[in-house]
């Protein structure tokens, strides 16, 4: 295809790569990593533009102790699958969406950034050279990571002299171990994710280890997972660790703002614009904690996680249930987002830029 051949292939694929799928108990897929045959790289200086890339056997990469990313956390991440068509056609979901989004970090963090082609071509790219690794219809996705990284060596507080984008894949069934089943929450109140004016908005790498504490903490106590409140007036919801973070009430939508401190999920755009598509009334606005007691449904978006009801949440030692039914609007947009994903709906949405196949 396109995208393979503009990528420079450096090993040929392994002995047993003609085999249409991977020798994997498919239907056991959890969130872990099993990495796919081959990883995508290209390096480029502070001031140049990324190289051609290459790819190769998936392996550990080599860095300077001094490294702008181990000293400095001057790195990003992105999340994005490949489905695999009942037609053995694979399909992306909107990578130009995840691109972009890098852009904007790179932008935060100081770094170049490759082009939204390049960015695209990658993930295309690393989608077909593992192609049997993505597993069958309805058995899940490859989970395709690009990293991008200040690879060169720092010592002073500085942008490093040179960056690595790495793209890497592992194919996964669900993110949560409760499964598709309804997620408890743990509202957090010592800790908080991002701050205002700090780097929540995009998915820089030191937006994770921070919150290892609180979710390690939430699980020992049996929850799913940990909803973070706002630093300033510790009142209003931002994310969970994983996702965002959507309430129901009628046919009213709420989600909080994306002003700063709430990451731009692509699954959180892609719900909104479904729920408008289907008539919800969608507001995207600072949402008080207090609002959860009076929601219909509560559901997380998010790449891993998809479209996840919640089925409870505590705060402050009040928990609140939600009823899960069969047809719910969170079952409605779930049904929807998927149908897009896996082809069986046309994604009127996709970049005008390029066409979601792999
Ligand atoms: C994703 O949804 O792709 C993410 O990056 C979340 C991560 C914690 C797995």
């Amino acid at each position: 295809s396109q995208a393979a051949s503009s990528l420079q292939q450096v090993s040929k694929p392994c002995a047993d790569g003609e085999n249409e799928y991977a020798n994997m108990d498919w239907d056991n897929l959890g969130f872990g990593i099993m990495p796919a045959d081959y990883m995508y790289t290209t390096k480029c200086s502070k001031d140049g533009s990324f190289e051609q890339g290459r790819l190769s056997r998936y392996g550990n990469v080599e860095l300077s102790p001094s490294a702008g990313v181990l000293n400095y956390g001057q790195g990003l991440y992105e999340g994005t699958k490949a489905y695999r068509k009942e037609d053995g056609r694979l399909l992306l979901f909107r990578p130009d969406q995840n691109a972009i989004r890098m852009r904007m970090g790179a932008d935060r963090l100081c770094m170049p950034c490759p082009s939204i082609d390049q960015f695209v071509d990658a993930v295309k790219g690393v989608a077909l050279v593992n192609k049997r690794w993505v597993p069958p219809p309805g058995k899940g996705t490859l989970y395709i990571r690009p990293l991008l990284m200040g690879s060169g060596p720092v010592l002073g507080l500085a942008p490093a002299p040179e960056y690595t984008f790495l793209v890497y894949a592992s194919p996964v069934g669900n993110y949560f171990k409760e499964g598709l089943a309804p997620l408890s929450v743990y509202i957090e109140e010592e800790f908080h994710r991002a701050s205002r004016g700090g780097a929540g908005g995009v998915k820089s790498i030191t937006n994770y280890a921070p919150v290892l504490k609180a979710i390690a903490r939430a699980k020992s106590r049996g929850f799913s997972d940990v909803l973070y409140l706002d630093s300033v007036n510790k009142k209003y919801l931002e994310e969970v660790s994983s996702c965002n973070i959507f309430l129901v009430k009628d046919n009213v939508i709420s989600t909080p703002a994306a002003d700063g401190t709430i990451l731009q999920g692509v699954t959180r755009r892609s719900v909104i614009e479904i729920a408008r598509d289907h008539g919800y009334q969608v507001e995207e606005r600072a949402i008080p904690v207090d609002e959860l007691v009076d929601a219909d449904e509560v559901f997380c978006t998010g790449t891993a996680v998809g479209v996840a009801p919640v089925g409870s949440i505590t705060y402050q030692n009040r928990r609140v249930e939600y009823k899960i039914r069969a047809e719910s609007v969170t079952q409605e947009l779930y049904s929807t987002l998927e149908g897009i994903k896996t082809g069986l709906i046309e994604d009127k949405k996709a970049g005008s830029l390029r066409s979601n196949r792999a």
